[in-house]
This record gives structure tokens, sequence and C-alpha cells, in this order.
């Protein structure tokens, strides 16, 4: 067998089997398959895609990359969520605290920025000290003090992922039904969670731009997460236009932190209760979705989610001066102002442009080894929807790179639309796949 004949089979379309698989999978992470020829493995994928059987045993060999941890002896009934990835997109920030709280364990693994999204690793880096590389014996200890744990994949935990999806993240191949299904599933599989809520983005800024792709991707994950014996239950989420103001990675940080101490930031807080509520739910900690929901609204109003979140970061080595004087933080030596090119209403935001911005400003990597600028991002000022007036401000954004100044602050404009007409709102949670189906999420409650 060679990576070569493994490739061109793919690219001809052809099933693969378990061992053809493995090979490109081991082989990457034993290092005796090159970079070069996972990358062509990718772009073979993401146009002739994998069949149903290929998907879940590439999502079975990528968790046995690795260990599965065993959290049988922390009690409840432990559950995580995970997003398929957006811009602005912090849930998980205010959402694991909020949850924890509410008395639902919650192993998180997360991944970093991929594309054009943010990623939940590199923004909890962003806090002075935090530590997301703990090592399992930790993890272990952290989730059963805490009954909260955010990390990031070690050796242990689906190696294969880690490195694959630093692999796809510069080499265009993330947009791709089985390859997000596997990274995501084995990470997930490998925390040791018995129930798991998926995120899943739909629109311009999200990599299923339409509902129907969505779904299909959200199918393939509840099914995975199902045949290995998890509850999991989906949500289609709109990522047309950014989640909240910020978009970066410090700036993402505070504004979770916001939202803990209990400022709303009406779009954050809608989906942080919502998906908070399911994982509440699927925690046994309440009947239904909306008593889950409400239950997360009680942990904020009384700080308890709030004291979660800093108990977390100090565990795991960061310093809360930073999130109780979030002045303290280094400012970007460089900002923009962009303000309304007229007067009348924003008609959309487009987040996949805002998303790229981010990443010109630093707040994002272009290649394997890019650090990570955290200050770097996007201030939104104003929101589809919102007034404007011409020349008001809409957006701000920072940098310490002088040379993309001016480019980024157009791009960022370009990404503005401002009409005559206040746009009709559409809703943010757009429907629900379980075991049973699909459901529209007005149905669903
Ligand atoms: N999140 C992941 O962990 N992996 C993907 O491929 C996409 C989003």
């Amino acid at each position: 067998m060679t990576a070569n004949e493994i490739i061109r089979k793919k690219r001809d379309g052809h099933p693969l089997t378990s061992d053809e698989m493995k090979f490109i999978i081991n082989g990457y992470v034993e290092g005796t398959v090159p970079d070069y020829q996972v990358s062509s493995f990718f772009m073979a994928t993401f146009f002739r895609g994998m069949n149903k059987e290929e998907t879940a045993e590439f999502t079975r060999l990528m968790l046995h990359s690795g260990d599965i941890i065993d959290l049988s002896h922390i009690p409840g009934v432990k559950v995580d969520k995970h997003s398929t990835g957006g811009v602005g997109d912090k849930i998980s920030l205010p959402l694991a605290p909020i949850v924890a709280a509410c008395g639902v364990p919650v192993p998180m693994i997360s991944g970093r920025g991929l594309g054009h999204t943010g990623g939940t690793l590199d923004k909890l880096e962003s806090i002075p000290g935090f530590r997301t590389n703990l090592t399992i014996d930790e993890y272990k200890n952290v989730i059963a003090e805490l009954g909260l744990v955010m990390i990031g994949q070690t050796k242990e935990i689906a190696p294969a992922d880690k490195k694959m999806y630093a692999l796809r993240d510069v080499t265009s191949t993330v947009e791709c039904i089985p390859l997000i299904a596997g990274s995501i599933m084995s990470k997930k599989l490998a925390e040791g969670i018995d129930a798991l809520v998926l995120d899943v983005k739909t629109g311009r800024g999200a990599f299923m731009q339409t509902h129907e792709q969505s779904v299909e991707l959200a199918q393939a994950l509840v099914g995975i997460g199902t045949s290995f014996g998890k509850e999991t239950v989906g949500f289609i989420t709109d990522m047309n236009q950014p989640l909240g103001n910020a978009i970066g990675n410090w700036n993402e940080v505070v504004e979770s932190v916001e939202c803990l101490r209990g400022r709303s930031v009406p779009d954050v807080m809608e989906l942080t209760c919502v998906l908070g509520g399911a994982m509440v739910m699927l925690g046994k900690k309440a009947g239904s979705l909306a008593e889950g929901i409400e239950r997360c609204k009680e942990a904020v109003k009384n700080g308890k989610a709030y004291v979660k979140f800093l108990e977390l970061v100090k565990r795991q080595g960061g310093d809360i001066s930073f999130l109780e004087n979030v002045e303290k933080y280094p400012r970007s030596k460089y900002s923009e102002t962009i303000t309304a090119p007229a007067s009348g209403f924003v008609t959309s935001i487009d987040s996949l442009e805002l998303g790229f911005s981010g990443i010109m400003l630093g707040a994002g990597r272009t290649k394997v080894d890019d650090v990570i600028d955290p200050k770097a991002g996007i201030l939104l000022k104003k929101k589809a929807g919102d007034a404007v007036k011409q020349g008001e401000p809409i957006a701000e954004i920072f940098t310490d790179n002088k040379e993309i100044l001016a480019k980024t602050a157009q791009r960022v404009a370009n990404a503005f639309s401002v009409g005559a007409a206040k746009p009709a709102s559409s809703p943010l949670i757009i429907s629900v796949v379980d075991k049973n189906g699909v459901t529209a999420f007005e149905n669903y409650r």
C-alpha cells in the first residue's frame, strides 16, 4: 500500500477501506506520510466526499489515534457543546461556566481558529497564564474539583485531529462534511462525555452556507454520536452576521466576561442560554429545554456562573486580575474607526469577510506556525437592523501591523451594507436535529 495509490483511489471517487484510511491517518501521526500527501488526500476527499460507512470509520480511526478518557468516577451526566465554527463565536466561554454552575459537569476539549473562524483555545490563551495544555491527570483533577475544564487536544486526545486540523486550516480543505464530522466527533468522543450539544452554523460565515448542507452535517454528527451511545442534539444556527460585537481573541474574552457579569449582548446570550439550556436538560438538571434556559439565566443573575469562570481561569493558571480589570490588558499599537457611508439601516454584515479581516489584523493564522496577536481584532459598533447616520462609527479595528491597517479598514467597510429600509429580522436559531429527525426550532420546545 502507498499513500499515492490511496490518494488516487479517493481522487477517482472510490470508497476507501479501513486499512487504507488507517495508513494515511496513522502514517501522518507517526510522520511516515508527509504533509503534502495528506493535503492531497484532504483535497481529494473535499471533492469526492466519503460515504456514511467511511465517515464513521474515519471518525473511529481518528478517535483511536489516541486515548478515550474515562470520567465514569465523576458523578452526574457529563455534557459538552461544540460549534462547527463561526465568526465572533465566543459562546463556549460564557456557556461552559453557566452550565457547570447549574450542576452539570462540562469536560470541554476545543480547537484553535480554523479557516476564517475563531477558536476557543486561542481565545482562552489570550488570558495571561491560562494553560490549555493540561495533562490527562490534570484534566481529570480539574473536572473533579470544579465540574468544569477547558483544554485543547493533547498528544493523547485525538492526536490525528490535532495535526490534521492545523493542516486543513491552511490548505482550504475545511468545508467538507466527513472531515468536519471526523474532526469534531473524534475530540468529543475522546473526552469522556455522556451527551453532546452541537451548534451547527449556517450561512455566509459558516463552513456550510445553506440550511440543507448544515442539516446534512448535523445529521452526520448526530448519527456518529448516537452510534457511540451518546445522546447528541444539533442546533442549526445563523452565521450570516458575526455573533456579538467582538471578533478576535482577547476582545471576545472581554465580551464573554461582560455577559457573565450580566450585561446583555442579545444574540450571544440568546444562543448561550438555548445551547446551555439543552445541556442542562441532557444533564438531567432540568425537565425541559425551557426549564434549562431559565436555570442558565438564573446562574448568570445570581453571579454563580461568573464565579465559576474565575475559578476555572485561576485553576488553569490564568491571571484573573485581567478579567476583573480588563483595562490592564495591553492595547494594539494601531486602530482605525470605520464609519457609515450613508444614512439608513445596516442591512447585512458579511461575516466571512470579517473573519478574513480578523486574520489580516493578526487574530488568526495563514500558516500552521503563525503566532496570533491576542489583542488584534474588530469591534462592531452596529449590527444588522441598526439605524445609522452617515459618518457614524460602525466598526473599529485593532492591530500592531501598520502596513495592513488601511487595506483591512477598507475590507471591513465593504463588509457592511447600508440601505434605506430596515431589513426583516431572521431567527438566530433555526432548527434542531436529533435522533428523531429535523424539527423547526419553534416547534422543538
Ligand atoms: N470544529 C472542529 O473541531 N473541526 C472542524 O473540522 C470544524 C470545526
